[in-house]
């Protein structure tokens, strides 16, 4: 069994990392788990018998309590969404008395919130206030959670007031002068967050050295990726990015750890989506259109094609092949409840995240999305200027540019129930053996339900 593990989505987040994290915390008996990069901009629902839990910010073992659940210094916490969760989790009778928060961690003030809620429109954020936050650290005008809680565990009302006064004034003239928004009620806020780290405080540590410790003793670690390596600050599609450095990079530094991962798995979705604006070569339909017609039901109910829909999808009508996908695949945010916008897989993309993040095996999830649609598409190339480009190009108005090159395969029904490799059929092997000529690494996992049960390990892995 491999030490340690890294598990990062190749996309534009939204791969199904939960449910692979869940898998290999069982399977492979993982005795700590840490979130390194963002913040509740990350959802993920954890499905188990005490009841369904949607976590934005605490580490999906959270409800092993035999595991230790760290929160790194790369991720920026909101009190009152982790408060929030740890309300809930508790409600349900899960303590969290294995959950580690870093004192580097910095803070989502509510002025975060605010800019994020102003600026984020044209990135098309979550609104979490994560990227003025990440700002925030790099001008080193941040609050961190030591700034909080105290060396003791104890809260440190007069640092943190003095602080939180002091950075509050300034921003609230940014909000007013600059911007034009009313600003922050600074004294209620600050009553609000200090009671409010009287639930955490004692989890507040030197998680730096706390996995050091762990290490040394020989306990076993996944680090858990959150967003996906197309979002990367520096590697994604920038400025369509996220504020964090989300492959490896970000592992090192947001978890402050130098321990090499052993495995590194790229959480790859069998098709693909992305949330929020920016350039998407493989995209079936436009973000508009999506936007304004496919939304879920008020309930949350997901209406699938009629017959009439599907053959118009498979007749070419690509607005209804991506609404087909979406469906299927319940692609609509579980942070933001947007729904999402969904393309064939892009090998490409995903060959990118792999160089940059030291990707060694593929866990393909969703592969049962895929059933019944009789001719499936790879995107292996993008047509620029009349040039065939088979990387992802740095610029995002040449990315705009770009039309995928389509590679097509034959399809296969539906999978869900199947249980066994052995027992795929013959079309989904090859699809399978073709992700992995062009990926150039194994798919060493493979998922075709939300069910734990419904998923593979593969070449023997
Ligand atoms: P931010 O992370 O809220 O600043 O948003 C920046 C971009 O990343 C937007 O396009 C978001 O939709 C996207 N994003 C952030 N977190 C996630 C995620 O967990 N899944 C998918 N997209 C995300």
């Amino acid at each position: 069994m491999a030490a340690s593990t890294l598990i990062v989505g190749t996309q534009f987040g939204d791969e199904g990392k939960g449910k692979v994290v869940d898998l290999l915390v069982e399977h492979e008996k993982f005795d700590v788990v840490v979130r390194y990069n963002g913040g509740a901009n990350a959802g993920h629902t954890i499905v188990s018998e005490q009841g369904t839990f949607p976590l934005h910010l605490v580490p999906s073992g959270i409800l092993h309590p035999e595991v230790n659940n760290v929160v790194g210094a790369g991720v920026v916490i909101e009190p009152a969404g982790l408060v929030g969760e740890l309300k809930t989790l508790r409600a349900a009778g899960i303590p969290c008395e294995n959950l580690w928060l870093s004192d580097r961690a910095h803070l989502v003030m509510p002025w975060h919130k605010k800019l994020d809620a102003h600026l984020g429109g044209k990135i098309g954020t979550t609104a979490r206030g994560i990227g003025p936050c990440y700002e925030d650290r790099a001008s080193r005008r941040g609050i961190r959670l030591g700034d909080l809680v105290d060396h003791q565990g104890k809260v440190d009302k007069d640092t943190f007031s003095k602080r939180f006064r002091e950075v509050a004034q300034e921003k609230n003239l940014v909000l007013e002068r600059v911007y034009e928004l009313d600003p922050v009620e600074i004294e209620s806020n600050l009553s609000e967050i200090l009671e409010l780290a009287g639930e955490f405080c004692q989890m507040v540590a030197d998680t730096s050295s706390l996995l050091d410790e762990y290490r040394k003793k020989g306990l076993t670690t996944l680090f858990e990726g959150a967003q996906g390596c197309l979002l990367d600050l520096d590697w994604g599609s920038y400025p369509y990015v996220t504020s964090s450095s989300v492959g490896i990079a970000g592992c090192y530094l947001g978890s402050g750890t130098a321990q090499n991962p052993d495995r590194c798995i790229g959480i790859t979705k069998a098709y693909s989506t992305r949330v929020g604006e920016g350039p998407y070569p493989a995209e079936l339909g436009d973000y508009e259109t999506v936007k304004a017609k496919d939304q879920r039901g008020a309930d949350g109910s997901v209406a699938q094609l009629n017959e009439e829909q599907k053959a118009k999808a498979l007749a070419g009508d690509e607005v209804l092949m991506g609404s087909w996908l979406r469906r299927a695949g319940r692609e609509y945010g579980t942070t933001t409840g947007r729904p999402r916008r969904t393309g064939w897989l892009d090998i490409v993309a995903v060959r990118h995240s792999i160089r940059f993040s030291g990707i060694t095996e593929i866990a393909m999830t969703k592969l049962d999305v895929l059933a019944d649609i009789p001719v499936l598409k790879i995107c292996k190339g993008y047509r620029y200027q009349g040039q065939t480009l088979d990387t992802f190009p740095s610029r995002a108005h040449i990315l705009a540019e770009c039309e995928p090159v389509y590679e097509e395969l034959e399809g296969f029904g539906a999978l869900d129930h199947v249980k066994d490799p052995k027992d795929l059929p013959a079309t989904a092997r090859a699809y399978l053996k073709r992700v992995e000529e062009l990926a150039g690494i194994p798919v060493s996992i493979l998922s075709v339900g939300p069910h734990r049960a419904q998923s593979m390990f593969l070449n023997g892995n």
